[in-house]
């Protein structure tokens, strides 16, 4: 929070409240911003452009590193984002370092998923468009995909016989790009114990950065998402295997998510105390928000984990993604605090709220 450290060092009130934004539907489609996204943001920070509102970007998407995606962001809505306000599905991956930091483990989805694991700190981290260049035909198909096979130097890392060591786990790090050859090679190696075209064997853990069935993307209508993937994987797998497939999701709507969200949101709020000299809340994770807002698309994640996280969460519904409902509805099954047009509305009526 370098630009936290201009901020007027007149004690004034501390804000008892902080923002989780959602992106996709909310913030942005594709890499447009929608719904006065950047104004609305511009109004968290003062005239100087320093932060005087904690908020953090609470995001399933991912598949790059959050530094990156920060300075994405940045350009993209015309305000200073830190790494640590980008929250994605992936990031609490981080957490399992400890477990598989030197086992072989490989990474799928859009993006550069090896590289975020590898930023994580995972020391042995394949990606499986690398991967699956190991076993000689083991997508059939790949001669017909008219998508150009990316160069590993293949010669040089087959050395290292990959293709002889068990991968101790499987992580979704976001979307998969190419799912008849990511199923293939999956259950090849989730069902044989970690390597493939060897006998069955005990599966190894399988974790997704989280389980959208859809997203809001650039296009009218809504995509299918990592959870339809899941759909795709697990009902192939159980079909050609006696035992069913085990797995974990971290990002929304798990109450983890959220907690973290809490965590990082305090962490901030302790930093603008102490750059105002209020001493009391300067010890960082002391300060108990009384509300915090989630500002979603998304009922059936972002509004139904809100929920669930209850007391402070504030989940607000925007009608600028997968709820496309009209101005007087909510959402039946998970209700929303409140239904608004566009994100500029909501952070219009959090601080008038708040004031
Ligand atoms: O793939 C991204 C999508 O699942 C959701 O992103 O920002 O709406 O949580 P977001
Ligand atoms: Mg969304």
């Amino acid at each position: 929070f370098s630009t936290i450290s201009q901020i007027s060092s007149q004690p004034s009130k501390p804000p008892s409240f902080g923002i989780a934004f959602d992106i996709d539907g909310v913030v942005l489609r594709g890499n447009t911003p929608i719904g006065g996204a950047s104004r609305a943001l511009r109004r968290l920070y003062d005239g100087s452009g320093v932060l005087k509102v904690p908020f953090v970007f609470l995001t399933n998407g991912g598949g790059i590193r959050e530094s990156k995606r920060a300075a994405e962001l940045s350009e993209l809505l015309g305000v200073k984002i830190s790494p640590s306000q980008v929250l994605q599905g992936h990031s609490p991956f981080k957490q399992l370092v400890n477990r598989f930091e030197n086992e072989l483990i490989v990474a799928v989805g859009k993006g550069e998923p090896a590289v975020v694991m590898s930023e994580y700190g995972f020391k042995n981290v394949i990606s499986i468009d690398e991967y699956a260049l190991y076993f000689d035909n083991i997508d059939p198909l790949a001669p017909y995909k008219k998508w150009g096979t990316i160069d590993f130097a293949v010669e040089r890392t087959r050395k290292c016989s990959i293709n002889s060591k068990r991968v101790q786990a499987a992580f979704i790090v976001s979307d998969s790009v190419d799912w008849s050859r990511d199923i293939q090679v999956l259950c090849d190696t989730l069902r044989t114990g970690g390597l493939p075209a060897s006998e069955e064997g005990p599966q190894p853990p399988l974790y997704f950065a989280h389980d959208d069935l859809k997203y809001q993307g650039a296009f009218p209508s809504e995509r299918l998402g990592m959870g339809a993937f899941r759909i795709a994987l697990e009902s192939v797998f159980n079909s050609i295997h006696a035992e069913a497939l085990k797995y974990t999701y971290f990002g929304k709507l798990n109450p983890v998510a959220f907690k973290n969200a809490e965590v990082v949101l305090k962490q901030q709020a302790s930093f603008i105390y102490r750059e105002l000299n209020i001493v009391n809340h300067a010890n960082s994770g002391s300060h108990d928000f009384q509300t915090l807002y989630m500002i979603g698309d998304n009922p059936a994640v972002d509004i139904k984990g809100a929920r669930q996280a209850r007391n402070p969460w504030f989940p607000i519904l925007t009608r600028t993604g997968v709820f496309k409902g009209d101005h007087h509805s909510n959402y039946p099954e998970f209700p929303a605090n409140m239904v608004v047009d566009t994100v500029e509305e909501a952070v219009d009526f959090i601080l008038r709220n708040e004031h």
